[in-house]
């Protein structure tokens, strides 16, 4: 099995997104692309030679040979061992724990996310490092660069690996094989009262997992069945399937709609989740009401403390700056900073890793806490059921009892998707254009208080990060934020997020769309989206 040095050129496409390179698994099958990728990472982290590297997938289409690739070129390039989920399988959130308790260099995590799988489907690569976040912005760019200027790889030809036996050596490198959910399930029961929770199901509530066919299925079963003795019809959907079963395993209303429906019928679970491909992402549902993850990020933050894991308190809060303002009420009346940061989970990692919060979360379902640095879809469920247990109050209860409180804030965002770039463009550089001529002006209801393009200045290292999304805010009654998706393969995604504040009681019972129709139209008519991109709906209201 030689070490082999190959010349190659390199692809002009190799810049990371939002959440690292994500690409149609034509591009990526591409001779040399996968490679010239990795290689890259090879070359912009060299601390990776004689350190270790913890390697994992989702699982879908084309991940055990991107592994094998992966653990092949580790060999080549000097590292001393590599730690990979049996079968390539890990998590995000587990392979983010992984990384931390192994004290790993790196780690590359397999996954496109919720994007569909399968030949025609999407693949991607994230590099974390070695605090079990992902790579930041300095980091990826320099990948990027690297893999500009890339003009050979090196690779163990012809290697032959097992993904499933436990201890193997590639030329000098050792490679374990592990078992991808104990240590995960482990960390669960330090962070949840699993007595309380058992305790519960076994008074006869019941709970519906559903794992979309995607990673999160034997975690959901370990934890949830095996060790918390929930029924094992419990979980659904619960085998990895390598095209996700032809689904699209995005935990929303549109994409779980089997778990929505079931939970909107009678006789529905206490308690349902849904998570994504690779188990970042979480939806939570009660019986006949979905939290939006804005309200359930506020909801566990008032009730996090309750709980084992956390009875210490809470250092921070944090939300991404396109997620509603809820958990902002919660900061405010608990007297907790709460941080606004850029979309994407590697700004919360920087505040998380120097303890400045403690629970964070994106309106795109995420939600986690200092567990891990990534976004942990089971542990969101998991808090959900032990706060439930522990207060012993229903879903719609809590819910209610809350926004009662705090007031609710109605939530939506929209999604224009596969649009031609310079339409999404001239979409973004029309309100752009306008947003210092709007405080004052009154628009329906309300009046602009603040409009920017949001830009962050990480107080951890200092870096910018600018461009962040357009907003119009009405002072606390109302925001419009757009901005252009990072992580899509085709054509340009424009989002639209719409915010309304109401504290009056006899306003907290409305339906989403229709408090939040009258500031739609104000977005249209400050934009021109719809009129301009010729669209007369969003594609997907999530
Ligand atoms: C999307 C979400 C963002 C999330 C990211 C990775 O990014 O909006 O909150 O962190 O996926 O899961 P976007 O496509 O908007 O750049
Ligand atoms: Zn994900």
């Amino acid at each position: 099995m030689p070490i082999r040095t190959i010349a190659t050129t390199p692809f002009d496409d190799q810049k990371p997104g939002t959440a690292g390179l994500r690409k149609k698994v034509a591009v990526i099958q591409q001779a040399h692309y996968l490679e010239n990728f990795l290689q890259a990472i090879f070359n912009s982290v060299p601390e990776l030679a004689g350190g270790t590297l913890v390697i994992g997938g989702d699982g879908r289409f084309h991940n055990a040979h991107a592994i094998k690739t992966a653990i092949a070129m580790a060999a080549a390039n000097g590292v001393a061992q590599v730690i990979v989920g049996r079968d390539g399988l890990l998590s995000t959130p587990a392979a983010s724990n992984l990384i931390r308790q192994r004290g790993a260099t790196g780690g590359m995590i397999f996954t496109a996310s919720h994007n569909p799988a399968g030949p025609d489907g999407d693949f991607g690569i994230k590099y974390n490092i070695n605090n079990g976040g992902q790579a930041s912005e300095s980091i990826t760019n320099s990948i990027h660069k690297a893999s500009q200027e890339i003009c050979e790889y090196r690779i163990v030809e012809e290697a032959r690996i097992d993904l499933r036996q436990e201890q193997q050596q590639l030329e000098g490198m050792a490679i374990a094989v592990v078992d991808p959910v104990s240590a995960y399930a482990d960390l669960m029961e330090q962070l949840f009262d699993f007595q309380q929770i058992r305790a519960w199901l076994q008074q006869g509530h019941r709970i519906c997992f559903d794992a979309m066919h995607a990673v999160t299925g034997p975690y959901a079963t370990e934890i949830l069945v095996r060790r918390l003795g929930a029924p094992a019809d419990s979980v659904i959907n619960a085998i990895p399937l390598e095209d996700f079963g032809g689904g699209h395993p995005d935990p929303n209303l549109v994409y779980a709609k089997e778990l929505v429906a079931r939970m909107f019928a009678d006789g529905a679970p206490d308690f349902a989740a849904a998570s994504d491909g690779d188990g970042d992402r979480n939806m939570i549902l009660g019986p006949g009401i979905f939290i939006s993850p804005g309200d359930s990020l506020a909801m566990l933050a008032d009730h996090l403390a309750e709980l084992p894991g956390y009875r210490k308190g809470l250092a921070g809060l944090a939300r991404s700056m396109p997620t509603s303002r809820a958990v902002d009420a919660v900061a405010a009346a608990r007297n907790l900073s709460c941080y606004e940061t850029p979309t994407g989970w590697k700004f919360f990692a920087n505040l998380l890793e120097v303890s400045r919060l403690t629970l964070c979360g994106e309106e795109s379902f995420g939600t986690s806490s200092d567990h891990t640095r990534e976004k942990d879809g089971l542990w969101a469920a998991l808090a959900w059921i032990n706060v439930l247990a522990h207060t012993g109050n229903s879903v719609p209860a809590l819910a209610t009892a809350h926004w009662q409180r705090y007031g609710r804030h109605y939530y939506q965002r929209h999604d224009y998707e596969d649009l031609p770039a310079e339409q999404a463009q001239a979409v973004m550089q029309t309100l752009a254009r306008r947003l210092a001529t709007l405080p004052g002006q009154a628009y329906g209801d309300w009046a602009v208080s603040h409009a920017d393009d949001f830009s962050y200045v990480d107080p951890v290292d200092g870096s910018t990060a600018s461009g962040q999304g357009l907003r119009v805010v009405f002072g606390e009654q109302a925001r419009i934020v757009m901005r252009l998706s990072g992580t899509g393969t085709g054509g340009a995604t424009l989002r639209l997020y719409l915010e309304r504040y109401e504290a009056d009681s006899d306003k907290l019972d409305w339906r989403p769309e229709e408090a939040l129709a009258p500031l739609a139209q104000v977005a249209e008519e400050l934009s021109g989206l719809q009129a301009s991109t010729g669209r007369r709906e969003p594609s997907l209201v999530t």
